[in-house]
């Protein structure tokens, strides 16, 4: 059984219906709870692959750092570990190779935008990738202004979590090329807010917002096709299921 997030119930759950593994997406259990500060790493990689200095981009991230950093310190990193072993199924975390396979379809899906491309553009661009296009998803365009440029998109997934506006700004203001739009998944409401204000103030940089479960299911459902190729059966539970569906019966023009 294969979800973005699961509990003791879930694992309960996929052993009553035979499974012997969980495949999760989220780094809930174990190291990949208690370490997960260690992600972050990823997105100054990802910030230089944007063309962000190396030294900005440690610097953008360090707050951000820190925080999950005495956030990872608090954290329950056993209690599903613990239930996995209790129940005899193997728990299995998938974190951030799912999310670099879903990075990779959504640079691809926006490899067609032109400089004339408009905010607008670049999200009928993303509704092309069938998750993303789900009717229950949402793409936010930050400001809200379908017309402004996209310019060049710096697509900020598979770095651990969302950089909030101080890594979107330093890609904005520091990135050689000049990136004009940052790509997160999600991203807190006082962060837009901020991108908002700058916007307000005539400064060029947008943010799109991909919405969260669906862009996590990109990747997660590349990796569950993998290994029903390698005649696996894995049952999609919450945050898959409806995005497969919808995959191979609506899939926009
Ligand atoms: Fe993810
Ligand atoms: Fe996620």
């Amino acid at each position: 059984m294969s979800s973005i997030n699961a509990t003791t119930g879930d694992l309960m759950l996929a052993r009553e219906l035979g499974c012997d593994t969980y495949l999760l997406h989220h780094p809930l259990a174990g190291s990949a709870r208690r370490d997960f500060h260690h992600v972050l790493d990823r997105m100054i990689e990802l910030m230089v692959l944007n063309g962000a200095p190396e030294d900005r981009a440690a610097e953008a991230q360090a707050g951000l750092r820190r925080r999950l950093r005495f956030h990872d310190h608090a954290s329950d990193w056993d209690h599903l570990a613990s239930a996995a072993a209790h129940i005899g199924i193997s728990l299995v975390n998938v974190h951030l190779p799912a999310d670099e396979l879903g990075r990779l379809v959504m640079v691809d899906a926006l490899r067609d935008l032109t400089p004339h491309s408009t905010l607008e553009d670049a999200r009928k661009a993303l509704q092309r990738i069938p998750e993303l296009a789900h009717p229950a998803n949402e793409i936010l365009l930050v400001p809200d202004d379908p017309s402004r440029p996209a310019g060049r998109v710096a697509a900020m997934h598979a770095g651990g979590t969302n950089g909030g506006a101080p890594v979107a700004e330093c890609l904005l203001d520091h990135a050689r090329p000049t990136v004009d739009t940052v790509l997160y998944i999600h991203i807190a409401g006082e962060d837009a807010a901020k991108i908002e204000a700058r916007a307000a103030q005539s400064k060029s940089g947008s943010v799109i917002v991909t919405g969260h479960f669906a862009s996590d299911a990109i990747g997660m459902n590349i990796l569950i096709a993998a290994l029903e190729s390698e005649g696996l059966t894995v049952i999609r539970h919450g945050g898959l299921l409806p995005f497969v569906e919808h995959a191979t019966t609506h899939l926009p023009e």
